[in-house]
């Protein structure tokens, strides 16, 4: 099976900052370090990192070949990227000592998809395959429409979390991944908790406290705990963990051990300063020490 990702792509700078900037502080960063970031691009990176076919839905400005050569060389599909005259987007990342983040994000050519381009990537998918999208792109409901029509498995990353964003979705969805926080939101906007909103899978991030499964179709619900780490920089985790959840599902593992795949993943994540250029591959993920 494979995945198809209609997923942003980004130049991210990341800054490490000894704290991070209050409205208007004036503050020199310690270092300034660049990666290919992009929540889709990670997203991709990761699950093909873990093992899976990945096709890359997405555009690119002028200036962003080198960011559609280091997906491919990563393992991406590229071959559905678009270069458009929008320049690449871009995200300015400050990070503080403890790990947390600040993103500033500069959309650009991820918010210019096209119609056609999109149609005539996901009909070449097989039923069964998996779609999935966040929100830093346009075409999200397009796309998640014509995945449940095609028989793709319709998965959303509820991230940067807009409430209209995920309700546009929402009736083609079959997995959703939000954090604690995004759910509660989700529930205010709809009046549904995650487990009543129709998604077969729902996964709820808890942070340093693990992840959360809710079946929406039995109700059950399934804990995994997180693991015990030092954060140096948190860009970028959820994403990883994203990305080899689905990847975990898409090779055939049971949600428990795709759950458990992906906490590691993204637990050596935050140990490492960066976005996809450090993502660790299945081996890094199966004999880290924790
Ligand atoms: O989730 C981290 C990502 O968010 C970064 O790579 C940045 O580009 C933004 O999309």
């Amino acid at each position: 099976m494979a995945i198809w990702n209609l997923g942003s792509i980004n130049a991210d700078m990341v800054y490490a900052m000894p704290h991070l900037p209050a409205a208007g502080e004036t503050l020199a960063a310690l270092r300034l370090d660049r990666f290919l970031g992009g929540k889709g691009a990670n997203m991709s990176v990761a699950a093909t990192r873990a093992g899976s076919k990945v096709h890359h839905i997405g555009a690119v400005g002028p200036d962003g070949a080198w960011a559609v050569a280091r997906l491919q060389a990563y393992g991406a599909g590229t071959g559905h990227i678009a270069q458009v005259e929008t320049p690449t987007g871009h995200a300015i990342i400050a990070v503080e000592p403890g790990g947390e983040n600040q993103i500033i994000l500069f959309p650009g050519a991820n918010r210019v998809l096209d119609r056609d381009r999109l149609d005539q990537a996901l009909t070449q998918a097989d039923a069964g395959d998996i779609l999935v999208m966040q929100n830093e792109t346009s075409l999200q409901a397009e796309a998640a429409q014509l995945g449940r029509q095609l028989g793709l498995r319709v998965c959303y990353a509820a991230a940067p979390f807009d409430a209209e964003a995920v309700q546009a979705v929402l009736p083609y969805l079959d997995f959703l991944i939000l954090n604690e926080v995004e759910a509660q939101q989700l529930q205010q906007a709809t009046g549904d908790t995650p487990g009543e909103i129709g998604v077969k899978d729902v996964i709820v991030t808890l942070g340093a406290k693990g992840a959360r499964h809710i079946d929406g179709e039995t109700g059950a619900v399934l804990e995994i705990p997180a693991l015990p780490v030092a954060a140096v920089d948190t860009t970028g985790a959820g994403d990883t963990f994203t990305g080899y959840v689905l990847s975990a599902l898409d090779r055939g593992l049971p949600m428990a051990e795709a759950m458990t795949q992906a906490s590691r993943a993204a637990a050596l994540m935050v140990t490492r300063r960066g976005t996809a250029d450090v993502i660790p591959d299945l081996q890094e993920v199966q004999t880290a020490r924790f």
